[in-house]
């Protein structure tokens, strides 16, 4: 399952990868990397980013439900991530206390840190309806995707 997993997030980094050559518009290649992950991946509900903004999460591109426009440093799943900067795997939700529910589907989440020199500059979050969706091997996965967008975007505001 792993290697399975592994040959997916190589071939969706190739496709990003193509997706966002020579592209230096930041909206537009979040955009297009939350909507190829949304439908590259099965089992999601929620796929997206929070752009870190004066010491605070807000909503980036996404697909999915309209979701909470603003986390604080720290708080939810998204928000730890954020202050501890490393990448939060959540098979259960309900057992994640302070999981702000943005869709009451949500069962499970992987939220990745986007870190730009040594600042934490957004979060890649995904969310599933399915218990225990995400495994190290997507947070590998979404990790090495992560790093295909940062290289397009050195000087991330
Ligand atoms: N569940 C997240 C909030 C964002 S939504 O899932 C899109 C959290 O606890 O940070």
């Amino acid at each position: 399952m792993f290697s399975g997993k592994r040959a997916v997030y190589g071939e969706l980094a190739d496709q990003l990868g193509a997706l966002i050559a020579g592209e230096p518009d930041l909206v537009a290649n979040t955009a297009n990397m939350a909507a190829l992950l949304y439908h590259a991946l099965p089992e999601l509900n929620w796929a997206g980013f929070y752009i870190v903004r004066e010491g605070e999460l807000v909503l980036g591109p996404f697909q999915g439900k309209p979701a909470c426009v603003r986390i604080a440093w720290g708080k939810g799943v998204c928000g730890t991530a954020a202050a501890r900067g490393a990448a939060i795997l959540v098979p259960d939700v309900d057992a994640f206390p302070g999981h702000i529910a943005c869709d009451a589907a949500s069962r499970s989440e992987l939220a990745v840190p986007l870190v730009a020199g040594c600042r934490v500059v957004a979060i890649l979050d995904l969310d599933s309806p399915r218990l225990g969706r995400f495994d190290d091997a997507d947070r590998a996965g979404c990790e090495r995707l992560v790093a295909v967008l940062l290289a397009q975007h050195p000087d991330w505001p």
